[in-house]
C-alpha cells in the first residue's frame, strides 16, 4: 500500500479499500493456481481495514455526527455479522467443499456493509471534520493497520480490543501467514 501520508485522508484511505476489497472478491472466485493467494490477500485486507475502522473512524463518527452513536452502532452491528461468515468462509478455505457460495454470502454482507459506511457515515464525516482532522486520522488508520490482525478474529470487536488485540495478535497473524506460505510451497 503506497499511501501518501500527507495527502490521504482516512476517508480517501478507506474508500480506496473498499474497492481494492470488491475487487479482492472478484479475484478470490477466479478458478486456477491462483484463487488461494487471491483469498489469502482478501482475508488479510478485510481484517486491517475492519480493525481501522473500529479503532478510528466509528470513534469519531460516534462522537461527532448527531446520529453517530446510532450509525456507529449499527456499522459495528453489520461488521460483526460479516466477520462471522468470514470466520466461516475462511474455515472452509478456497480448497472447501461450499467454498464459493461461503464468499458469496461474506461478498454480499462485506459490500453492502462499505456501500452504507461511504454513503451514511463518510460523507458526513467529510462534511463535520476538518481535511487537517481527517489527515490526522489518516495517519492514525495507517499506524494501525500496520500492526494490525491479519486473520477476522471473531472475538475482537470493539474498540478498546482492536487497539490491545493489535500488537498482541498482528505478528502472530503474521508468523501464522508465513507458517502457512511455507507449508502451501512445500506441497
Ligand atoms: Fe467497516
Ligand atoms: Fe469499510
Amino acid at each position: 500500500m503506497a499511501l501518501s501520508l500527507t495527502r490521504q485522508d482516512a476517508v480517501d484511505i478507506l474508500t480506496r479499500q473498499h474497492a481494492q476489497i470488491r475487487r479482492g472478491f472478484y479475484r478470490a472466485a477466479l478458478p486456477g493456481p491462483g484463487r488461494r493467494r487471491a483469498f489469502e490477500r482478501l482475508m488479510r485486507l478485510l481484517a486491517v481495514h475492519e480493525a481501522a475502522e473500529e479503532a478510528h473512524v466509528h470513534p469519531v463518527a460516534r462522537r461527532v455526527l448527531a446520529s453517530g452513536p446510532a450509525l456507529a452502532a449499527r456499522r459495528r452491528q453489520e461488521e460483526k455479522q460479516a466477520k462471522k461468515l468470514l470466520v466461516a468462509l475462511r474455515r472452509t478455505g478456497p480448497g472447501g467443499r461450499g467454498y464459493l457460495r461461503r464468499l458469496n454470502e461474506a461478498r454480499r454482507a462485506v459490500l453492502t456493509h462499505a456501500a452504507r459506511e461511504e454513503r451514511e457515515e463518510f460523507a458526513a464525516l467529510r462534511r463535520a471534520v476538518s481535511g487537517r482532522r481527517l489527515r490526522m486520522l489518516g495517519a492514525e488508520v495507517r499506524i494501525t493497520q500496520a500492526y494490525a490482525p491479519t486473520r477476522p478474529h471473531r472475538w475482537v470487536n470493539n474498540e478498546a480490543a482492536n487497539k490491545l488485540a493489535a500488537p498482541l495478535l498482528g505478528p502472530l497473524d503474521r508468523v501464522l501467514d508465513r507458517a502457512q506460505r511455507a507449508g502451501h510451497r512445500r506441497h
